[in-house]
């Protein structure tokens, strides 16, 4: 039996794609190339190059490989995109999960890990989030995941389908082979790397009016090693549960500017940036509470310093300095 990695060209995706070689698993991996690349995915593992959400070609891959489980990485996921773009959103990440959904109804492959996010819960009254707290996002990323979700809810239900939710803080970090090349680039760590380098403009650091500490968003890097770690959990969880939502993060906020300073620690190179207007959709603290996960699914992060996930996401990008380009 295979696992089906959706988006597994792609920076999560391709994490888990080496993680379950490594455990011993069979994988195929579906992704329409439009963010990921082909040089991410292993010589040795099938890539079926197509959209998630065509009903027709998701059924013909489940019709050719024997997938009992999906890993559906494949998705938007630009919280400022989201705000100016709203209709690819929810096209594109809610008609993935029910083409997955639809088409494991009419094959037999009953369980499902969904890539989530902290952006389901919006701009939380306190932190660490709790799973139990109220789901009212800020932006309409957060808000496809969450419907997503319910998606899986029902499914689950009437199909039997057993499923996770994994509610990802901020994804960060590489593994030797496996780091972040998107095109264009808009997450923090990469782009303050690349000022500390002169590859780009200075960083714009995008509101220093906020409620928090020093004024800038405070956000909770989790590697995606560790990310990848939980989903194999979940895996097991399955045997014992039908359904479960989980948050994965360290359980650390850091701030623009202290990820600025972990930076040039790390580095050792200044960061150039300059105040720029806040980015719409943004909350002003995700920090997480991973008890839940730790509980239940067993799981412990085990790259929780900023700095070691910094340096990790530094070695890819000195070895890689074109990305997959290369
Ligand atoms: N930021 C800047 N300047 C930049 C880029 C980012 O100041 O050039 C700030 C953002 O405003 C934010 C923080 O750095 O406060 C982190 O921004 P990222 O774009 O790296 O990540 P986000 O927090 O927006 O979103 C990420 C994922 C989402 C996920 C979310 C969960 O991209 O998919 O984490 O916390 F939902």
């Amino acid at each position: 039996m295979a696992i089906l990695v959706t988006g597994g060209a792609g920076y999560i995706g391709s994490a888990m794609v080496e993680r379950l070689l490594a455990s011993g698993r069979s994988v195929v991996v579906l992704d329409n190339l439009s963010r990921g690349h082909r040089e991410a995915v292993p010589a040795s593992v099938p890539l079926e190059v197509g959209d998630v959400c065509d009903p027709a070609f998701v059924s013909r891959v489940f019709d050719t490989h024997p997938v009992d489980a999906v890993f559906h990485f494949a998705a938007e996921s630009l919280v400022g995109e989201s705000m100016t773009d709203p209709g690819k959103y929810f096209r594109n990440n809610v008609g993935g999960v029910l083409t997955l959904l639809e088409t494991m109804a009419s094959h037999t492959a009953r369980r499902f890990v969904l890539s989530s996010t902290a952006a389901t819960y919006g701009d939380p009254e306190e932190v660490p989030i709790q799973e139990t707290f109220p789901t009212q996002p800020t932006n309409p990323y957060g808000e496809s995941k969450l419907i997503c979700e319910r998606l899986l809810h029902w499914f689950g239900r009437i199909h039997g389908i057993r499923w996770t939710s994994l509610r990802y803080f901020n994804a960060a970090g590489a593994t030797p082979t496996v780091g972040e090349d998107h095109s264009p680039e808009t997450h923090l760590i990469p782009l303050a790397l690349d000022a500390a380098f002169g590859r780009r403009d200075p960083l714009r650091v995008f509101g220093l009016d906020y409620p928090t500490p020093d004024g800038t968003c405070v956000r909770d890097y989790i590697h995606i090693e560790d990310l990848a770690d939980a989903h194999l959990l979940a895996l097991e969880y399955q045997e014992r549960s039908e359904w479960g939502i989980f948050n994965l993060g360290n359980g650390q906020g850091f701030s623009v500017l202290e990820v600025i300073e972990s930076v040039q620690r790390v580095s050792g190179r200044r960061v150039p940036w300059e105040p720029a207007e806040r980015r719409a959709g943004d909350p002003p603290r995700l920090v997480a509470s991973s008890e839940r996960a730790r509980k239940e699914l067993g799981w412990n992060p085990k790259r929780d310093s900023l700095d070691e996930i910094i340096a990790s996401a530094l070695r890819w990008r000195d070895a890689h300095p074109n990305g997959y380009g290369d």
